[in-house]
């Protein structure tokens, strides 16, 4: 596929079958993923590929922890057109999710549980008060998406699972030293589910580009 198409053809999947991934895919994805560009070239990150047992801990510590964290946390102020397109997004997911049979409690534990997905893949980079290592590492992370797509796997970028990073980090034995940028669920998407295909639109680019000289 071209690179464009590919690009243009991942979305976020958030209905998973049970059928686990192969080591050599996600390592595949993972060798795309060293690949982003980053800060001269320190490649300040690191991965955690979690499956079976170990994301089943995983998933039950988020749940557990999640409510007591997320006080205090949350978005505010956001530019008002972010808001509207965010709150636009949210009601398309949630119909989404009704016309599956899940209501919106279940389906927000769902997300703190990877969305039940097989495999989880955890970015962190080294902890630092500036964001560069955070740039780096989610461009990594960009790249971990579109080579799993390109191999056929769904993906979705869970940044919620960061409310809970103290605890994973306790959990997993992570050293204070390292920063959970995010959490992926991966895993073969469910074809027809409404949770995967439902639209998801996007302000055209020239709409968003100031042109000089060109
Ligand atoms: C930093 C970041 C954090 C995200 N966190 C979540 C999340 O916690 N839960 C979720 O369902 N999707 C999450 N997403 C996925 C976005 O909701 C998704 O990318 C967006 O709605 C656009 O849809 P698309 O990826 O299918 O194009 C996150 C994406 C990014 C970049």
């Amino acid at each position: 596929m071209d690179m464009l198409e590919l690009i243009k053809s991942r979305r976020s999947i958030r209905a998973f079958e049970q059928e686990r991934p192969s080591r050599a895919v996600i390592q595949e994805c993972l060798e795309a993923a060293i690949w982003a560009p980053n800060p001269t070239n320190q490649q300040p990150w690191e991965f955690i590929v979690l499956a079976g047992e170990k994301l089943a801990k995983v998933n039950a510590c988020i749940e557990q922890q999640f409510f007591e964290r997320m006080q205090g946390s949350g978005y505010d102020d956001l530019p008002e057109v972010c808001e509207k397109r965010k709150d636009e997004i949210m009601e398309t997911i949630s119909k989404a999710a009704e016309q599956e049979g899940i209501n919106p409690g279940q389906f927000f534990e769902k997300m703190l549980r990877f969305f039940d997905a097989p495999v989880a893949v955890l970015f962190l980079h080294y902890a630092r008060d500036e964001d560069s290592y955070k740039y780096g590492t989610a461009a990594a992370l960009q790249n971990f998406l579109l080579a799993a797509h390109a191999r056929g796997l769904g993906s979705c970028w869970l940044g919620i699972v960061t409310i809970c990073q103290e605890d994973i980090k306790a959990l997993l034995e992570i050293p204070d030293d390292k920063t959970l940028l995010g959490g992926v669920a991966v895993g073969i998407p469910v074809k027809d589910s409404t949770l995967n295909t439902f639209e998801r639109p996007r302000v055209p680019a020239n709409e968003l580009t100031t042109w000089y000289g060109l």
